[in-house]
C-alpha cells in the first residue's frame, strides 16, 4: 500500500449556528482516485475546501503530505496550495484575456519559472490532453470540454501531490465529461498525483479506484 497523502478526522466547519460539515474523514493514499459522492447540500464542497485549507476547519484534523494544515499560518497554506496542490473546479475559471497555454502554464510562473520555461513545460500535458493545437487561442474561443481539459493541464503542470476536482465535467454533456474525467483521470497516474473528486455522476465515480458517499455533513466508505 503507498504511503498516505492525505489524512483527515473528524472535521467539521460551522457558519454561525449550522454545521455545514459535521464529522468527516478520509484517508488518500499516494496517487489514488477517490470519488466523494452524496446529495446536493451533504457538505462535499466544503469537505473539499477544508482539505485544501481553504476553509479552516472548526473541528477535526487535516495533514497533507506531513503538514497539519489547521494548525498552519494563512501564508503556509497559501505556499502549500501553490507548490504541492491542484484544482479543477466546474468551470475551468481560466483567465479570459489569457491563451489557453498562458493559463494552463499559470502554475509554474507563479513558482518562478519565465513565460517561456513555463510554456515550454506545459506543452507536452496539452500534447496528452489532445489540446496543445489549441494553446495559442483564448478559452472563449473553444468548447467547454477543452477548456477543461486545459484546466486539467493547469492542474497537474506543476506536479502536486494532490488534486483537487469539484464536478469538473458538470458543465458538460456526458460524453463529454467522460472525456475530461478519462483524461484527468490518466494524466494524474502519469503525474503520480492523488485525486479526490467530487462527481454527481455514477458513472463517473465508477473510474475511481475508492467511493466515498456523504450524507449530512458525515462521510461513509461502504
Ligand atoms: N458559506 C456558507 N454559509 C452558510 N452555509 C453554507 C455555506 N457554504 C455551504 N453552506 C451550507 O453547508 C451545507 C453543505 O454545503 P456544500 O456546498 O458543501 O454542499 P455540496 O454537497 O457541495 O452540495 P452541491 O452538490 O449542491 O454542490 C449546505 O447546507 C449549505 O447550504
Ligand atoms: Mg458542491
Amino acid at each position: 500500500m503507498a504511503p498516505t497523502v492525505l489524512a483527515a478526522r473528524g472535521v467539521g466547519v460551522s457558519y454561525g449556528a449550522q454545521w455545514a460539515l459535521r464529522d468527516a474523514s478520509l484517508d488518500v493514499a499516494e496517487g489514488e482516485f477517490v470519488a466523494v459522492v452524496g446529495q446536493s447540500g451533504s457538505g462535499k464542497s466544503t469537505f473539499l475546501h477544508a482539505l485544501a485549507g481553504l476553509v479552516v476547519p472548526d473541528k477535526g484534523s487535516v495533514t497533507l503530505g506531513g503538514v497539519d494544515v489547521v494548525a498552519a499560518s494563512d501564508a503556509e497554506r497559501t505556499r502549500l496550495r501553490r507548490e504541492r496542490l491542484g484544482f479543477v473546479m466546474q468551470h475551468g475559471q481560466l483567465v479570459p484575456e489569457l491563451t489557453l497555454g498562458q493559463n494552463a502554464a499559470m502554475p509554474l510562473r507563479l513558482l518562478g519559472a519565465t513565460r517561456r520555461q513555463a510554456l515550454a513545460n506545459v506543452m507536452p500535458l496539452l500534447e496528452s490532453l489532445g489540446v496543445a493545437h489549441l494553446a495559442s487561442r483564448l478559452p472563449g474561443e473553444v468548447s467547454g470540454g477543452e477548456q477543461q481539459r486545459v484546466a486539467v493541464a493547469r492542474a497537474l503542470c506543476a506536479r502536486p501531490a494532490v488534486v483537487f476536482a469539484d464536478e469538473p465535467t458538470g458543465a458538460l454533456d456526458s460524453a463529454n465529461g467522460a472525456v475530461v474525467a478519462a483524461a484527468l483521470r490518466s494524466s494524474a497516474r502519469e503525474a503520480g498525483a492523488a485525486v479526490v473528486l467530487v462527481t454527481h455522476d455514477s458513472g463517473l465515480a465508477a473510474m475511481a479506484d475508492r467511493v466515498v458517499t456523504m450524507a449530512d455533513g458525515r462521510t461513509r466508505e461502504p
